[in-house]
């Protein structure tokens, strides 16, 4: 089975702070999007693609070993996965979408989500269970309901896919569905693009060190674990 890394980096990063774009900040000295490129080359991606702000190309190439390949992302993370999905070399048979956020995600997590597509899957996510108490607020902020814990996951990626069904997930992903998704606030990744097409997504266990990195102190963490 061969199989391409995306890694989407077209973010701004806003909520970081940083006066650059987040798969530009570094950590331990190699920014996040480098990171990114090598856990999925390591944990036994063939070839990467990454999404990245158009402005930006040059600076993601100084800084990317030449064998990967940039794409301009969108103005969505769906809009720039989907740009690296037509760029990405239709011979793969798996597809692994992986955000440049999760820096520390160890090799071991690709390779689980290599091994349960190998196996037959067709898309297939890491997860975590929940560990606090969690519930649903009204506009106010007032309790309405709590949700029993054991039935949920938090997701992470690298998100695995068939090749084919990735691509026609993507295909069928009309402008209405797309707003009809972002109304339900249940488009912020790719297994709810293969979701909305009908296809079950299984799930492997995840890993706290491929948390996502979003505000400062989520670097802060991750400087203090790269170091170790
Ligand atoms: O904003 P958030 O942290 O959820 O973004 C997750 C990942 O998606 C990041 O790695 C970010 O660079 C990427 N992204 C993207 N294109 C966008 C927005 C986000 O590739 N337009």
């Amino acid at each position: 089975m061969s199989a391409v890394g995306i890694v989407a980096a077209a973010g701004s990063g806003s909520r970081l702070g940083a006066d650059k774009p987040k798969a530009l900040v570094e950590l331990a000295g190699r920014p996040l999007v480098s990171w990114a490129v090598d856990t999925l080359l390591a944990g036994g991606v063939d070839e990467v693609v990454v999404a990245v702000p158009a402005a930006e190309r040059d600076a993601f190439a100084a800084v990317l070993p030449g064998s990967v390949a940039l794409v301009d992302g969108g103005a969505t993370r769906t809009a720039s996965v989907r740009a690296a999905l037509s760029a990405a070399g239709p011979h793969a048979d798996a597809v692994l979408v992986h955000d440049a956020a999760r820096p520390l995600t160890p090799p071991d997590v690709v390779a689980r989500v290599l091994a349960a597509l190998a196996a037959g899957v067709p898309a297939v996510v890491p997860v975590l269970p929940v560990v606090d108490t969690t519930v649903v607020v009204d506009a106010a902020g007032t309790v309405t309901e709590a949700v029993p814990r054991a039935v949920l996951r938090r997701v992470q990626t690298p998100q695995g896919f068939d090749r084919a069904v990735l691509v026609a997930a993507y295909a069928a992903l009309d402008d209405a569905l797309v707003d009809a998704l972002v109304d339900a606030a249940a488009l912020t990744d790719d297994a709810a693009v293969v979701r909305a097409a009908g296809v079950p997504v299984t799930t492997v266990a995840g890993d706290e060190r491929a948390a996502k990195v979003t505000v400062p102190h989520d670097l802060h963490l991750a400087a203090l674990q790269a170091t170790r």
